[in-house]
């Protein structure tokens, strides 16, 4: 038996007299008692070989084409429900929530704006339930099967997350349409620390952040999917099975720096704030972690981040960077949540690092993370003035995001560059002008102040222009 992963026309149109010949066996499977089993899934791919065959050249990639597979319980689902429905849109987004038992009478009527929910199938059915090493866990990974089979009309990508991951949908979706869906493809990240990484695989995508899964690529895994399971029962972690059963399917992952698993405890704006140049996709663990923005609930930032999320997603966390000359300060703004001012001139090459206000999940030795930092100071030509996410208008040709100071810095002027104190400043304001959000590069500003008021205005750098 080939594996059902071929989208070549030739062998589709091979498939579809095969299909043709072998239409009566079809709906005797049909009729029959459910079984997985290869054959099975063979008739269903020709079916679904035919319908390919007949669509029209295909179009790009829009949200449709997404499938959310996201895992819970309804346990966690009054703390966690606010996160989930924070980003999906009900009637747009596509998917479910499976969940380990039927919700109970408090959470229902079930609202219209959460996703769907699904009691998964009891894993106690399966033949080798006994030797799993954590049940619970193969419920998640069956979830993309269970999903799989219950719908795959015009499914390009099934992308898959816990009950605590936030995704940026928008982005997802520019990014996945740079992959062809037709081919197998896994997409996801690992974690920000190295232990976790060294324990789970290097080449693993973390479930927590999220995972992209191609059409072509669930198609084949479905089949063997409890196999695998099976193969690797005495591992408990399902994201590491997963990445097990892909790579003995011949796939590996593909890195995409936008998932967020955030492995990590405190407070994680200085993370933010550095945010890597790519769309930002996922976070993660909000349990974990400090709520994002100070003074604020969990469940608060969660809905205060997603709105300039909702405005415009591909500028998300990026961090421009500019300079005021005449008094030696440097701003850096990540669009969306947070602006710094340095009391003295430093380059890009140094901001982009995280400031590490967070801490690691597995302490130890340095190095710890998956990318360089710099350390928390309290030096005042090193430690910046923060500000955070205030408010968001969209104007005629661009969009105003406000920040303002949540606290004061309280500390002498930096004396190396001038004394010039940034103490004054309350607010800044932010343009960013209206630009095609796809491929989105580093932007370059300027910036001036008036009283207790900054203005940035982001534009695109020219062209040998040093941010520096
Ligand atoms: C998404 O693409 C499908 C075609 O695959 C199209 O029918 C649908 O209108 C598109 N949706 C949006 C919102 O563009
Ligand atoms: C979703 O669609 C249904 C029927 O098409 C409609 O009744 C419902 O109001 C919609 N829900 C939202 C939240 O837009
Ligand atoms: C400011 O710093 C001084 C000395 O470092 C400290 O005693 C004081 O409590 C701080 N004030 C605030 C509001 O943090
Ligand atoms: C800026 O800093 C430099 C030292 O790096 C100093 O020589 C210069 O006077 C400062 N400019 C102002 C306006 O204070
Ligand atoms: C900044 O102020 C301190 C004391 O307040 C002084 O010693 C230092 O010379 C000043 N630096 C500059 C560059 O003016």
């Amino acid at each position: 038996m080939s594996s059902p992963s071929y989208h070549t026309n030739s062998l589709c149109k091979y498939l579809v007299i095969l299909g043709a010949v072998a239409v009566s066996s079809i709906f005797v499977f049909f009729n029959q008692t459910y079984t997985i089993s290869e054959s099975f899934y063979g008739n269903i791919f020709t079916i679904k070989c035919q319908k390919r065959l007949l669509q029209p050249k295909e179009t790009a990639t829009n949200l449709s084409h997404l499938m959310f597979v996201v895992v819970g319980s309804p346990r966690t689902w009054k703390k966690r429900r606010n996160y989930v429905e924070s980003w999906w849109r009900p009637n747009v987004t596509r998917g479910n929530i499976f969940f380990d038992v039927e919700p109970s009478k408090e959470l229902l009527p079930w609202s219209p704006t959460f996703p769907p929910f699904r009691v998964s199938e009891n894993v106690k059915k399966l033949r080798f339930y006994p030797k799993l090493r954590k049940p619970s866990h193969t419920r998640f990974y069956r979830a993309i099967l269970e999903t799989y089979r219950l719908m795959d009309e015009g499914v390009r990508w099934y992308v898959t997350g816990d009950d605590d991951s936030l995704f940026f949908v928008d982005n997802l979706v520019d990014v996945l349409s740079k992959y062809d869906h037709t081919r197998q493809h896994y997409i996801g990240t690992n974690s920000e620390t190295i232990k976790s990484n060294a324990y789970f695989g290097f080449n693993m995508g973390f479930g927590g952040a999220g995972y992209a899964l191609s059409y072509a690529l669930v198609e084949a895994l479905v089949v063997k999917l409890d196999e695998c399971v099976e193969k690797y029962h005495f591992i408990w972690a399902v994201d590491m099975i997963q990445s097990l059963c892909l790579a003995d399917l011949g796939v590996d992952l593909t890195l995409e720096k936008g998932f967020h698993q955030m492995d990590l405890f405190g407070d994680i704006s200085g993370l933010l704030s550095s945010h890597t140049t790519a769309p930002l996709l996922s976070l993660h663990h909000f349990a974990t972690v400090s709520p994002l923005f100070p003074g604020m609930d969990r469940p608060g930032s969660v809905l205060h981040i997603m709105k300039p999320a909702n405005v415009d997603q591909s500028r998300m966390l990026q961090q421009s960077i500019c300079h005021v000359r005449a008094c030696n300060w440097t701003f850096s703004v990540s669009w969306g949540y947070s602006v710094h001012i340095y009391e003295k001139i430093f380059p890009r090459s140094y901001l982009k690092l995280p400031i590490e206000t967070f801490r690691p999940w597995y302490r130890g030795r340095p190095p710890v993370f998956m990318f360089n930092t710099r350390p928390v100071s309290r030096d005042p030509c090193e430690a910046p003035h923060w500000f955070f996410f205030d408010s968001i208008e969209k104007e005629n040709d661009g969009v105003v995001t406000s920040y303002t100071r949540k606290f004061i810095r309280n500390m002498t002027s930096c004396s190396f560059s001038g004394n010039i104190s940034a103490d004054p400043i309350a607010s800044i304001r932010v343009f960013s002008p209206k630009t095609p959000r796809q491929g989105r590069k580093v932007e370059c500003c300027d910036v001036e102040y008036e009283g207790d008021v900054a203005t940035m205005r982001l534009r695109d750098c020219r062209r040998d222009e040093i941010i520096a």
